[in-house]
């Protein structure tokens, strides 16, 4: 086992190990796993204009210094899907990536409002989604939970309609979140919708405590009672709620190297995860947006190998919290550990 000093480069015995490390991903957008390559080829395919004329012009437009500097970019990017395809190859280029690093159980989210606001139908959105994700277990071995997400710079009647149209559509959903513009939309805005979810059996998650103060994960947990906070890391500037997320062992799935690129944290030296684990909260990690923050849940490990000394004994940690904070059945929980224990 690697000592906690133990540097990674692409090649070090660490990098394949955490490559080969058996994975669950819990916070990850599927709008934002659309690689510049495939933003351009559903453009051509779908005649849609995009203000770039090649995939290096993207990326050098992926620089960061806000969440709202990112959201304009990855909402503009979106239009490109339009068709039940387009959210199928989507999809399904995420879990072939997943196949790649060994990722064995994903619970991504989908923005619908994004999409039906410019006139794609729910249906034709979830049933690409879907599809791919029921390929996905059939074909890769991978299983998934699917989770709709309200966009919180909308208002409330939008969310309330979203929910309408996901009716006939309920059992292919596990739960619901809350993603979008954080400051200025505290989770109380949406506490009617959540209860009406949780009411239709459905689980709940929010974004709380990325850009926003550590009250939005208090509400968040209060009156929109969620079983995940998505990001959570500014619950560090509040010790009761640290003892709290302590004592309740609430999830929080963290996202490196998001944190970075947004400038959460300037760089990955100041990130606070393993700070968190240490004190035993229950922190997971994840890739948020891969193609625009630099990478998917391998890159986010080996960037905490790189910046933190993040050892064998944490990353394994790290997995075991995210099997115990997934939505997946308990035998499906037992086979994810059986593996996990395996590879130790
Ligand atoms: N939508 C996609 N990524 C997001 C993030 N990091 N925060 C809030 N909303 C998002
Ligand atoms: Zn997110």
């Amino acid at each position: 086992m690697p000592n906690s000093t133990t540097q990674t480069n692409n090649s070090s015995p660490l990098s394949s190990w955490l490559t080969q490390l058996p994975k669950i991903e819990l916070h990850l957008h599927l709008e934002g796993s659309l690689e510049p390559q495939m933003l351009f080829d559903l453009a051509v395919r779908n005649n849609v204009d995009l203000p770039y004329v090649n995939v290096q012009e993207v990326t050098k437009a992926f620089q960061f210094t806000q969440l709202q500097d990112f959201l304009d970019i990855y909402y503009q990017a979106a239009q490109v899907l339009v068709t039940e395809q387009d959210f199928y190859d989507l999809t399904w280029a995420y879990l072939l990536k997943c196949k790649e690093q060994n990722v064995l159980h994903v619970e991504p989210f989908f923005d619908p409002q994004t999409h039906t606001d410019r006139g794609v139908a729910f249906s034709t959105v979830i049933n690409g989604i879907d599809q791919a994700l029921t390929d996905g277990k059939e074909k890769l071995g991978i299983s998934s939970e699917l989770i709709m997400c309200f966009l919180r710079h909308l208002d409330e009647k939008s969310a309330f309609e979203t929910l309408e149209q996901a009716m006939p559509f309920l059992a292919k959903l596990k739960g619901v979140g809350l993603d979008s513009s954080e400051l200025g939309h505290p989770p109380e805005k949406f506490s009617r919708v959540f209860a009406k979810a949780r009411e239709l059996g459905l689980l709940t998650v929010a974004h709380a405590g990325e850009e926003g103060p550590a009250e939005f994960i208090w509400t968040a947990i209060n009156d929109l009672k969620v079983s995940r906070v998505d990001h959570g890391v500014n619950a560090i500037q509040d010790p009761e709620l640290i003892t709290y997320l302590r004592q309740t062992q609430m999830p929080l799935t963290v996202c490196p190297l998001s944190n970075t690129k947004l400038k959460v944290f300037e760089h990955m030296q100041q990130h606070n995860i393993l700070d968190l684990l240490a004190l035993d909260i229950c922190v997971t990690v994840n890739s948020d947006d891969p193609s625009y923050f630099g990478g998917y849940m391998t890159e986010n490990f080996e960037a905490l190998a790189q910046a933190l000394d993040l050892n064998q004994t944490q990353a394994i940690k790290l997995v075991q919290n995210s099997i115990t904070a997934s939505f997946c059945d308990e035998q499906r929980k037992q086979e994810l550990t059986k593996i996990l224990n395996d590879y130790q």
